[in-house]
């Protein structure tokens, strides 16, 4: 296993306390996906309404929707449904290397996470730990634009990963992880890519970014920038971490994040200084050792 093998047990005797029931975790069932639900405030609508009915009927055709534009592997769909003041509009997206049942799947029970979690509200955005798939309706039309939005900000440990006094070099690590996988993300058609960066004797980290197949390869570039700062400020030193909003999404891990399609073997030049001008995030409580983070590496 890259990771017990990749860190150093001798210098870090509290490993074994993290480790042990990791393991005896491994051997648990894989439960369902952490829930990362947004209720928006746009106000609620009434049980038995019409915004209710609307809302109904894209829950049984987005999902189909998306999971049948598998043809041109985007697995991505708006739609929009109803007339004012009852109209909704919704965007779903699945993970890029995820397949049209799995999808579907995951969407159905988004719209069903979304009224368990924010019951009643006219604006939900879902995400779910991992990103299999994710979901926002709204009765304001979000879909004009390609502001990313609802953003969330999920740092997946307490520990670090290495000592102070290589911290830098982290920065560079990081920046070039993340700037290398968004140009190949957003050279592909279908906005989304993997990667690998091993060229240090810091364990290999691995990276997934994705924008929505409808953004421009300018748009897409300009999703992520935000997100090394972003990165850089949240994350700086973590074992992995994710940023998760209705357009872009990006993860990072020392682990594997499904196939690798790019593998990274340049350093960039230069880390670009840091912009204060950060966009509004929602930053998750930063537990040691989630549940949740135990789960997502039994699943890798
Ligand atoms: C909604 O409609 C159902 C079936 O017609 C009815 O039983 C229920 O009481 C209604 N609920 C509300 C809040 O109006
Ligand atoms: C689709 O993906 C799911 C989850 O990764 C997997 O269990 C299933 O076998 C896949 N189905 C097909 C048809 O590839
Ligand atoms: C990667 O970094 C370079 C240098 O800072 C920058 O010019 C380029 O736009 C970045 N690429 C992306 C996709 O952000
Ligand atoms: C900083 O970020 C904001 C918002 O993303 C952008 O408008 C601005 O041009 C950036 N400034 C620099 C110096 O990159």
């Amino acid at each position: 296993m890259r990771f017990l093998s990749s860190v150093d047990m001798h210098c870090h005797p509290w490993m074994a306390m993290v480790i042990l029931p990791l393991l005896l975790l491994l051997l648990a069932p894989l439960a369902a996906a952490e829930t990362w639900p947004f209720c928006g405030d746009s106000g609620k609508f009434e049980s038995n309404s019409t915004y209710e009915a609307n809302l109904r009927h894209l829950s049984s055709t987005l999902p189909k929707k998306a999971a049948s534009s598998s043809t041109s592997t985007t697995l991505f769909a708006t739609d929009t449904h109803g007339n004012a003041p009852n109209i909704i509009f919704a965007l779903a997206l699945c993970r890029g290397d995820s397949n049209a049942s799995a999808c579907e799947g995951c969407l159905v029970t988004a719209f069903q996470d979304g009224q368990d979690n924010c019951p009643n509200s006219k604006d939900t955005t879902v995400y779910y730990n991992g990103n299999p798939c994710m979901l926002r309706f709204s009765n304001k039309n979000f879909l004009a634009t390609t502001v990313n939005d609802k953003i969330l900000v999920v740092p997946s440990m307490e520990m670090p990963l290495i000592t102070s006094t290589r911290a830098d070099f982290f920065r560079f690590l990081l920046f070039t992880l993340l700037n290398s996988t968004a140009e190949s993300a957003t050279d592909s058609s279908w906005m989304f890519a993997t990667s690998r960066l091993d060229i240090s004797s810091l364990p290999t980290l691995y990276c997934l970014m994705q924008c929505t197949p409808d953004l421009s390869t300018d748009d897409c570039a300009d999703c992520f920038k935000p997100y090394y700062q972003l990165t850089l400020k949240y994350m700086d030193g973590r074992k992995g971490g994710q940023i998760l909003g209705t357009r872009c999404s990006m993860r990072y891990e020392i682990y594997p994040l499904g196939d690798t399609m790019l593998r990274i073997s340049e350093l960039a030049s230069a880390v670009p200084a840091i912009n204060n001008t950060l966009p509004p995030v929602t930053v998750y409580p930063q537990s040691p050792v989630s549940q949740a983070t135990i789960q997502e590496y039994h699943g890798m």
